[in-house]
């Protein structure tokens, strides 16, 4: 760590000497952190290097302030908690814009401002706005360090927190200035938490702003965010650079940034295939990432390469090969547990930061969910006394975990390859209590990426607002997407096109593209489908395809096994409830169809015509 003190502050040229360590050689870079410093006005300058022994040191520095509480060493060892301010617990999608030079490249599914006026309004809150703190410099690689698929960033921040919390999910530190070199690229990324101290004014343990600005600026590849300190506001390689920046990238570099996870699936054979996943917020993603096969599986085996974002690249082999570009899982705590699933527990047993999670009596953290039996006593997340008599619950329903990938016990060992993983399959899901069928192949790409572009999902208690609504969340994008929606669908018809002409020169199979739905309901609102480990049963189906053994029956929308196509050793899962959770209703079809003409509508402008045509063609299908 290497610390540098502003104490006069900038010299009247305007210029900071920003204290840059020898290894950093690229003159750009320090120009920039000169710039950012003379506007924001920070105390001192931290140059982080991503060792242990600075995390250790940040840790207790947070400790003192009072933003981390220790969690008891024996239960918990290494770990610590955190409380955000009640008003800074999420992601902040109305406060989210993509400044592109022109409206239409934003598209009308994303916030757009036009970039010299956004530009005005931040240079206003950022001045002065690191005043009496200290500004970190973090430099970090999304995907293995070196890889071609990799991207590089610097994060400029005013809180610790975040500093370590990017050194948990991203690979961060000096070894990144090595590949940086004199002149490579790297997306700036610039983050306060908007609240400058006055001489001799105390902090507060989770400092944070009102007004609040996550703001992407395309062309320039550039990232900047006011006042969070949560998640993706604030730690800005994940949702901010590794999807929205990044996939502007992909468009204008013909790859893909996608809010997918990647498992490795092995079969008892040894074979060994790759499937990539999207689904929403609160649809089993991480539980999915690190199945456990249920009884009756014996010799399969999932492994995670990545639980949250997928970068894709084509490869003149045919295939497309993916890397997980994060490096640990922030993921949402309430509702885990050893039985939905065992692994992601497992990984929360030392080495973790818990946001928003209850504090038990005895040192260690609680959520709704974690266990059957309800502690007589805790401390909730907003510090206050609870007890089941409460009435609310003391995990805030967005209560998340930070922890290194390392810490996963069924990581796959290819997990930090810098070739990626090539892909078999595409899948996309969504929660749906009614309409779409447990799994459905797509005839063909077009297909596949009209079901990922209509894709619909019923919001959760989780989110704000009412709940059971389905949102359309194309590929499960909507809030993650840099640019123009009709425009990315189209993207994603031209790679297609590319990906089979290289693969039919190269004689390998197309991946494959499905659609899934593990959250059909019964007539009393349960879920008929029983469990998330049992989803190996459709994962070995669609195994079963790749390897063109699988059978199914063709319905409007595309392929669904049959009742005896899926292998249910180790489970008595009646015929009838599948046919409940696999049959297509007609009337809930057109209704649907409904729904996808409305998003087609609202995304009109760019719609590739291709989609139409599968829409026309659907509708059809359904008057037949
Ligand atoms: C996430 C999300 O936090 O998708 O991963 O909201
Ligand atoms: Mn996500």
């Amino acid at each position: 760590m290497n610390q540098s003190v502003l104490a006069s502050g900038p010299n009247p040229s305007g210029a900071v000497d920003v204290g840059a360590p020898a290894y950093v050689r690229h003159a750009g870079l320090i120009r920039w952190i000169g710039e950012i410093a003379a506007l924001t006005q920070p105390d001192r300058i931290v140059w982080c290097d991503g060792s242990q022994q600075e995390y250790d040191r940040l840790c207790a520095e947070m400790v003192e302030a009072g933003t981390l509480r220790r969690l008891d060493q024996k239960k918990r060892p290494n770990s610590y908690l955190a409380w955000s301010d009640p008003d800074d617990v999420a992601r902040v999608e109305d406060r989210t814009y993509i400044c592109s030079e022109r409206e239409d490249d934003a598209g009308p599914t994303n916030n757009w401002v036009e970039p010299a006026k956004m530009r005005e309004t931040l240079n206003g809150l950022f001045d002065g706005c690191m005043r009496g703190r200290t500004m970190y410099v973090v430099p970090f690689s999304m995907g293995p360090l070196g890889s071609h698929i990799s991207q590089i960033g610097v994060e400029l921040t005013d809180s610790p927190y975040v500093a370590v919390s990017m050194r948990v999910m991203t690979r961060m530190g000096k070894a990144v200035f090595d590949v940086l070199g004199a002149e490579g690229r790297f997306v700036p990324c610039v983050h306060s938490v908007g609240k400058p101290l006055a001489d001799g004014e105390a902090d507060v343990p989770w400092p944070c702003n009102k007004t609040k600005y996550i703001v992407h600026y395309p062309e320039t590849r550039e990232i900047w965010s006011f006042g969070s300190g949560y998640g993706g506001n604030a730690l800005l390689g994940k949702k901010c650079f590794a999807l929205r920046i990044a996939s502007t990238m992909g468009r204008d570099e013909g790859w893909l940034a996608e809010h997918m996870l990647i498992l490795g699936v092995t079969s008892p054979e040894g074979k060994k295939y790759h499937v990539a996943a999207a689904f929403p917020s609160a649809c089993g993603k991480t539980n999915f990432s690190m199945l456990i096969p249920p009884a009756g599986f014996d010799g399969w085996k999932v492994t995670t390469i990545g639980d949250d974002i997928a970068w894709i690249k084509p490869h003149h082999d045919g295939r497309w090969y993916a890397i997980n570009p994060e490096a640990g899982y922030f993921g949402v705590a309430p509702g885990t547990n050893d039985k939905t699933n065992k692994n992601c527990m497992d990984s929360l047993r030392e080495n973790v930061i818990f946001t928003n999670v209850a504090l038990t009596d005895d040192g260690d953290v609680w959520w709704e969910g974690m266990t059957k039996q309800l502690p007589a006593h805790l401390t909730d997340w907003r510090g206050q006394d609870w007890t089941p008599e409460s009435g609310r619950p003391a995990a805030h329903p967005n209560a998340r975990f930070t922890v290194a990938a390392t810490q996963n016990p069924v990581l796959d060992g290819d997990w930090d390859s810098t070739a990626g993983v090539p892909i078999d399959a595409f899948i996309f899901g969504g929660r749906r209590s009614t309409t779409v069928p447990l799994v459905t192949e797509a005839r063909n790409w077009i297909e596949g990426v009209y079901m990922a572009a209509t894709m619909g999902s019923e919001t959760t208690a989780a989110q704000a607002g009412a709940t059971g609504i389905v949102r359309r969340d194309p590929f499960a994008m909507l809030p993650f997407c840099g640019y123009n929606m009709s425009a990315y669908f189209a993207h994603w018809l031209r790679m297609g096109n590319e990906l089979r002409r290289e693969a039919n020169q190269s004689h390998v199979p197309l991946p494959r593209i499905y659609c899934v739905n593990w959250f059909r309901t019964d007539d009393d609102g349960k879920f008929i489908w029983p469990g998330f480990g049992e989803n190996m049963r459709v994962l070995k189906w669609i195994i079963d395809r790749i390897e063109d053994r699988g059978q199914g029956h063709e319905h409007v929308f595309g392929l669904t096994p049959d009742y005896d196509d899926l292998d249910w050793s180790g489970l008595e899962f009646p015929r009838a409830l599948y046919e409940r959770i696999t049959s297509i209703d007609a009337s809930a079809w057109r209704a649907e169809l409904g729904l996808h003409a409305e998003l087609f509508d609202r995304l009109k402008h760019r719609m590739p015509k291709e989609l139409e045509n599968v829409k026309s063609l659907l509708e059809e299908r359904l008057g037949a």
